[in-house]
């Protein structure tokens, strides 16, 4: 004989207890997930690196003699003087900071007071070394070139 009261709705019912003791080791379970993937995604760097260390900063034309330009976003100071255009990096040698250029030409870094002179020698502070002077060439569409890997002296200009 069948009984009558069968189907889903007369199956036994999940009791609270058994529900919080399940959602607690799924939480568990889904928690050591989530660290093991955090975990394994530690060692790989989450913003990649330039791949190419030579970048353009403009026409020749474009750094008038006796200036200096800024280009906060190339983290670098241009030079443009009668002998030629120099290109310093803002990144201070101690930790990576970045420098600024003070009126009496001298550069500052905020974090831990190193001070440099003009020609980005270090006068004070903790940095091991003065700011990187960096090589620019002339590109073949005409623009200069900086190479944020290869280094020069200070007294280094590229002439045009
Ligand atoms: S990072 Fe510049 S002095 Fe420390």
């Amino acid at each position: 004989m069948q009984n009558e009261l069968s189907g889903p709705r007369f199956e036994k019912q999940i009791e609270r207890r058994d529900f919080l003791g399940l959602a607690a080791v799924w939480t568990f379970f889904g928690t050591i997930i989530a660290a093991i993937i955090g975990a394994l995604k530690l060692p790989m760097p989450s913003v990649f690196p330039e791949t190419d260390s030579r970048f353009p900063i403009g026409r020749p034309e474009e750094f008038p003699v006796g200036e200096a330009i800024h280009l906060s976003s190339r983290q670098l100071w241009v030079f443009s003087e009668e002998n030629g255009i120099a290109a310093v990096s803002m990144v201070c040698t101690h930790l990576g900071c970045l420098v600024k250029r003070q009126d009496n030409d001298e550069f500052i870094c905020p974090c831990h007071g190193a001070k440099f002179d003009s020609a980005g020698k270090v006068l004070s502070g903790p940095p091991p070394r003065g700011l990187a002077w960096l090589e620019i060439t002339l590109g073949p569409d005409g623009r200069l070139i900086v190479d944020s890997e290869r280094e020069v002296s200070a007294e280094t200009r590229f002439k045009i």
